[in-house]
């Protein structure tokens, strides 16, 4: 199994490359309008919205800026596949111009616009943040009533192109079963709200290029891509910034592309894809590492297990997860410019396997030590594993220290 992942740096308002109906799933995080460490994005596309900024008339300049990224979801009408998913994480934006304080609700008017494209509602997700400052007060502190709400919580917007997608030949159901997740993933990554997911490290330390990234948590792209697309499937990230969802496309198995206006990007983007493979099988192990987790505790607590997955021999809960089957990343090679191949193992990994000598749930644990393991585990430093199976460049283990993928830190949007 093979995959290719490639960004174009180039305004993502024409995707030339890209053909008609050719995407299955959308994975993405514009730059938020009225949020001013993105002013300068905007005003460089149009200078009129500096003008309004400067006369104080923010809600002139929030609709303009949003007119600069509806060029970009027409695109998107045209190259999503019917049926096809787009994830938007968008936040609103507190401001004060003129000592006139307010919202500027952008999850609102980009869910607006979209449908006005015909893209289909489906229920959103709150991506409530974990913040270091809980006190955190804005307005008049103790006194009513010009005190406001602290924002801490930005959306993922989910809508579909049309109706239901079909998965129409044998072939294609097998892979939809192959992809499947656990059951007691489903229950956590369905909640409306997700409280577990931590900001992604910010700082590019280049600022020739900009002091800030912007960068989504990798895990919330790759829960994403989990949710909503099937190995093989075409991910498009339109701004792709530092090419987390590219990253997380190259640990699912799906193929990617993304367009970044900043070519400034370039390093930071393909510093992060050379590096995907040692945390993608990480993140892979930690999955199967804690459903062996999941199951040693149910045979405990004498709950039934109906069903065995027919690739690890483990138990699961739904017939849904009998064929279900996270794959390696063997290797990931770079081809021209800004763009990657990665290769996957096709057989499951032997220490999560349940058959023959292969350890069981009770002897590999999400928290214990694998004795021989050949497996990075994730507390460890990052490509120091003793495996002799990835086959990783140095470069690519040296990138690793550019950019882990989700990591404590700043948030990612800039509070005003
Ligand atoms: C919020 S950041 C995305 C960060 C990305 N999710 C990551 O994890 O690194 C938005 C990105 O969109 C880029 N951008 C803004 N307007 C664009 C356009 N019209 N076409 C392509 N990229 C654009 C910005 O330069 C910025 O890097």
């Amino acid at each position: 199994m093979k995959t290719s992942h490639r960004i174009y740096f180039q305004n993502a308002a024409h995707m030339r490359p890209l053909d008609d109906r050719s995407v299955d799933l959308v994975v993405t995080s514009p730059p938020y309008p009225m949020i001013a460490m993105w002013d300068e994005v905007f005003c460089s596309q149009d200078a009129a919205i500096g003008r309004l900024l400067k006369g104080g008339d923010g809600m002139a300049a929030f609709e303009r800026m949003h007119r600069r990224l509806d060029r970009v979801w027409d695109e998107l009408r045209r190259v999503v596949k019917p049926g096809g998913i787009v994830c938007i994480n968008i936040g609103d934006a507190t401001r004060t111009l003129k000592e006139n304080f307010r919202l500027y609700p952008n999850h609102a008017r980009t869910l607006q616009y979209l449908q006005q494209l015909g893209f289909h509602a489906l229920p959103d997700i709150l991506w409530r943040k974990q913040t270091n400052a809980p006190n955190k007060f804005m307005g008049s502190g103790m006194l009513p009533a010009g005190a406001y709400v602290t924002l801490e919580h930005e959306y993922i917007l989910v809508l579909r192109k049309g109706g239901k997608r079909v998965f129409q030949t044998a072939a294609q159901q097998q892979n939809r079963r192959e992809s499947a997740f656990f059951w007691e993933e489903r229950n956590a990554w369905f909640s409306d709200v997700w409280f577990d997911l931590k900001g992604s490290r910010q700082a590019l330390g280049r600022p020739e290029v900009r002091a800030r990234s912007g960068a989504f948590p990798f895990e919330l792209a790759y829960r994403l891509i989990c949710m909503y697309s099937v190995k093989g499937d075409l991910v498009l990230d339109p701004f792709a910034g530092t090419g987390t969802t590219l990253a997380a496309a190259m640990a699912g198995a799906r193929n990617s592309i993304g367009f970044e206006i900043d070519p400034g990007l370039a390093g930071e983007a393909t510093a992060l894809l050379s590096a995907t493979g040692d945390f993608a099988n990480a993140r892979i192990h930690a999955r199967l590492a804690r459903h062996m987790d999941f199951c040693t505790a149910r045979a405990q607590a004498a709950k039934p297990f109906k069903h065995t997955n027919v690739h690890y021999g483990f138990p699961v809960i739904t017939a849904q997860e009998k064929q279900l089957l996270l794959n390696d990343l063997q290797t990931v090679v770079a081809c021209g410019s800004n763009a990657f191949e990665a290769t996957y193992a096709l057989a499951p990994q032997a220490r999560f396997c349940q058959s023959g000598d292969a350890p069981g749930p009770q002897a590999v644990s999400a928290h214990a030590p694998v004795p021989g393991s050949c497996s990075p585990r994730l507390s460890e430093p990052r490509g120091t594993s003793t495996c002799q199976m990835p086959l990783f460049s140095e470069p690519a283990k040296s990138a690793l220290a550019v950019r882990p993928p989700a990591e404590a830190g700043d948030y990612h949007s800039a509070k005003p």
